[in-house]
């Protein structure tokens, strides 16, 4: 792809929708908020504190990301959203229990004002919730037109000039890509003929897409994450990137594992449980969605280690995951890791972590940056899959054939070097030679 010749100005107003206004979409929302108000800290998020060295060590040259790239301005951002449930934001968030009520407090009347538009909806992908604010439509193509007309309905009465989508929805019931999802015109069909295979966030996809919208996936469900929706991004001249927001334990673990792997340690197994209390963690109960998770977490040690590579070092390792879901911890999920590994002449050690994390916390921001940052990618003219935004996910999409880059510091350099490319400034490959002539 050629580098962007110029990036569109980020004027006017951007509308960030959302998918699913649960425990992750209101604490993204009223953070950004609280930010905005001057009463809190963009903590954890890198297009808001971030910098980006450019050109050598000696220069001293290190802008703010969002001085260096022009992205949105939080003050420019405004929110709409689905959901199954009826509450506003406010409510979604006093029930996810995840900040506390002296922060909701402060931004009441702004997250009251959110409430979410009726949800295409299917039970057989979320077993374990159910609830009243639904579309009705006589088959799934009426349902995903009908959610056009709702981005259409925002963007006009928000008056926004730009809009994102971002899923944040349930973790659907795994399925795996079929006939149906190959080109826009058997997934068109199988909208209309009900097919089984259709997701409900498919055709959220489907809607964002072929209207323009850039479109980030959250959460391990395929999505956009097949070759119809994909072709249709090309088509439409949309970007977009998923899948999984990579949080609390796989975010440990793309940092553990290239580090074993770096200085040549061996790992025989690693065994991960969690347990975590909210409705994420009560739609996981259903093995259907545990299933898309799974496959979601399990695929990242494959990738960094290289077991095809290093057979002494990895070729044998055990490797499970566990999400145990256990109400008394609410959003404050608890990940352990035993992590057997070996070291020179085979003798063995093991690690320990134990991440007391919250899950939202970590969350929110992430869902601020790839808003951000796709519709950046979208004024710059970059269509389809958006691999320098991996940073932010467990199993990040790529082109056809091309392995996903899993290492939290490739994918940390891959963005910041496409960031550099897109505003013509020298790539950092950290050689460093020159200093030495
Ligand atoms: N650290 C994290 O929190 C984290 C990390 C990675 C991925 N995720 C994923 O992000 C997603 C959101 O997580 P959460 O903790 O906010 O969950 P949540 O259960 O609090 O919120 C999800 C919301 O989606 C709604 N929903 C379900 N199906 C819908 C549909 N078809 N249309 C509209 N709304 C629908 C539910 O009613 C619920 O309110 C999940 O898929 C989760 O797996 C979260």
């Amino acid at each position: 792809m050629e580098k962007p010749s110029k990036i569109a100005p980020a004027k006017g107003k951007l509308g960030v929708l959302l998918p699913g206004m649960g425990a992750v979409s209101t604490t993204f929302m009223a953070g950004v908020e609280l930010v905005r108000k001057g009463k809190s800290q963009p903590v954890g998020s890198l297009t808001q504190m971030g910098t980006i060295r450019l050109g050598k060590r000696t220069e001293g040259r290190s802008p703010l990301i969002h001085k260096f790239v022009p992205l949105a301005e939080l003050k420019d951002l405004t929110f709409g959203g689905w959901d199954i449930f009826k509450d506003n934001a406010y409510q979604s968030a006093a029930n996810a229990g995840v900040l506390n009520p002296q922060d909701l407090e402060k931004v009441k009347p702004f997250l009251s004002a959110i409430k979410p538009m009726k949800a295409a909806f299917d039970h057989d992908f979320v077993k374990l919730i159910d609830g009243p604010n639904i579309k009705k439509g006589k088959n799934k193509y009426e349902l995903a037109v009908q959610i056009k007309g709702d981005i259409e309905n925002f963007r006009k009465a928000s008056r926004v000039s730009r809009l994102v989508t971002c899923w944040c929805g349930s973790t659907e019931s795994f399925v795996k890509p079929e006939e149906v999802h190959s080109t826009p015109e058997k997934f068109i069909e199988a909208m209309k003929a009900n097919h089984p295979a259709i997701a409900p966030s498919m055709l959220y996809a489907w809607a964002s897409v072929t209207s323009g919208v850039p479109y980030a996936n959250g959460s391990p469900n395929l999505s956009v994450d097949i070759p119809a929706i994909q072709q249709l991004a090309h088509d439409h001249n949309v970007a977009i990137c998923g899948k999984d927001f990579k949080t609390g334990q796989t975010l440990l673990k793309t940092v553990l594992a290239p580090a074993f792997k770096a200085r040549m340690l061996g790992l025989d197994g690693w065994f991960s449980t969690n347990i975590l209390g909210n409705r994420d963690g009560e739609v996981l109960e259903d093995p259907g969605s545990f299933k898309t998770k799974e496959e979601s977490k399990l695929s990242v040690l494959e990738y960094i280690l290289q077991p095809q590579l290093y057979p002494q070092l990895y070729g044998k390792m055990h490797h499970k995951v566990r999400i145990n879901y256990y109400p008394p911890r609410g959003d404050n999920k608890e990940g352990w890791d035993n992590i057997d590994i070996f070291g020179w002449l085979g003798y063995p050690m093991q690690i320990k972590v134990d991440f007391l994390c919250r899950d939202s916390i970590l969350a929110a921001p992430i869902v601020l940056d790839l808003v951000l940052f796709l519709d950046l990618a979208q004024r710059a003219g970059m269509r389809g899959i958006q691999e320098w935004l991996s940073f932010y996910f467990k199993s990040p999409m790529t082109a056809p054939g091309l392995y996903p880059e899993h290492d939290l510091f490739i994918q940390s350099m891959k963005l910041k070097n496409t960031l550099r490319w897109m505003k013509g400034e020298d790539l950092i490959t950290h050689l460093g030679q020159e200093y030495y002539d």
